[in-house]
């Protein structure tokens, strides 16, 4: 990185069908000067999240990314200098500071963290990912000792954090993932009870052996056929924690939903419930006190993928998209 130019990466155009490198472009800008009640930041870590290919499809919880700015995203950063109160340099915080070596945002868009070693940690177990696993199991879940618990996309950043908590709940655990590597991984490392290899085709047989007893809780975050699986097979008054939907992100979203809503809804009395993290930042402490004493003891192991060079973001998240991560993604800028 130079001190005297702003990398930045741009989405050139939205993509149609699923992202490719040549969708964005690198560019320099200037270095911007913070103006009154703004702060000057200089970015250190992006999260890569398969939510930042369903923003371009356009508004949901935030504004759509646009063509030809500045790729949005979350990350840590440092404050260089401030023109608002409550900041000074050296604060490390947490913002959409987008795909960039430097940003200036008002101060009222600045979560301020501490500063931790390791500071990635502000983006795994005790970010948005720690968070959402957290607050969407336990909340949404609600899953008691002796149940079963299964988790999609279970060796990515939320799902490997949602699959240890529920372990550590006392619950018979089953991960849903692509390949045998990562499904020994996670009966292995992480102490999942089971893995379904979902890429291997039969997700429904596979399910049934590795949850004989059938699904209280099923934590979602993928949708489409692999949900279409999973309902058949919940228990009556299961809860399915809807958290994303990463099969409908890359490309165009499939014509039909999954067969059995609300048929099997209403007969096994299900609830069903959607949920965004941030509306639970009030309850933040409460969170990161248990995760923090889980980390401590060792119940629960942080799984992180850094990748060096701003340069590489792009590449970072279609590799992402196509689940060659494991645990939280992350680039070092
Ligand atoms: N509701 C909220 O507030 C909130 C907050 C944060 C994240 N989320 C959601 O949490 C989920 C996880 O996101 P993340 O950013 O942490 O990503 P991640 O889980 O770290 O990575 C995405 C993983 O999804 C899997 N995947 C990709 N395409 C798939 C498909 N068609 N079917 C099944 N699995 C597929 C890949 O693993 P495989 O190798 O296993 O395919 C990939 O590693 C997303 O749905 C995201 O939108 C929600």
């Amino acid at each position: 990185m130079t001190s005297t130019a702003n990398r930045q990466i741009l989405l050139i155009e939205k993509p149609v069908g699923k992202l490719a490198p040549q969708n964005f472009k690198q560019s320099d800008a200037a270095i911007p000067e913070p103006r009154e009640g703004e702060v000057l930041l200089r970015v250190r870590y992006i999260s890569l999240d398969a939510a930042n290919r369903a923003w371009m499809h356009g508004a949901t919880y935030r504004s759509a990314v646009e063509a030809n700015t500045v790729m949005a995203g979350g990350g840590i950063a440092e404050v260089v200098s401030s023109r608002a109160q409550g900041f000074v340099p050296g604060d490390i915080v947490f913002a959409d500071t987008g795909w960039q070596d430097y940003a200036a945002l008002p101060a009222k868009h600045l979560t301020k963290m501490p500063r931790i070693e390791p500071l990635t940690y502000l983006l795994s177990v005790y970010g948005i990912a720690g968070l959402t696993a957290y607050f969407g199991l336990l909340d949404i879940g609600k899953p008691k000792t002796g149940e079963t618990v299964v988790v999609s996309a279970a060796a990515g950043s939320v799902g490997s954090i949602v699959g240890q908590i529920a372990r550590i709940k006392g619950c018979h655990v089953v991960g849903i993932a692509g390949g045998k590597d990562k499904c020994h991984w996670l009966t292995s490392e992480l102490g999942f009870d089971a893995a379904v290899d979902y890429k291997d085709g039969a997700v429904f047989k596979a399910l049934r052996a590795a949850a004989p007893k059938g699904i209280d809780v099923y934590f979602d975050n993928v949708g489409g056929e692999i949900l279409e699986a999973c309902l058949p097979q919940m228990n009556n008054y299961g809860r399915i924690a809807c958290c994303g939907a990463i099969s409908q992100y890359d490309g165009a979203p499939s014509a039909t939903g999954p067969r059995g809503v609300p048929g099997l809804i209403v007969v096994k009395r299900l609830i069903m419930q959607g949920f965004i993290v941030m509306d639970y930042m009030k309850e933040r402490e409460r969170a990161l006190a248990d995760l923090q004493s889980w980390v401590a003891s060792g119940q629960l192991k942080v799984q992180e993928d850094i990748i060096d060079g701003l340069e590489n973001t792009p590449k970072a998240l279609i590799g992402l998209l196509a689940g060659d991560n494991r645990g939280k993604r992350m680039v070092r800028v």
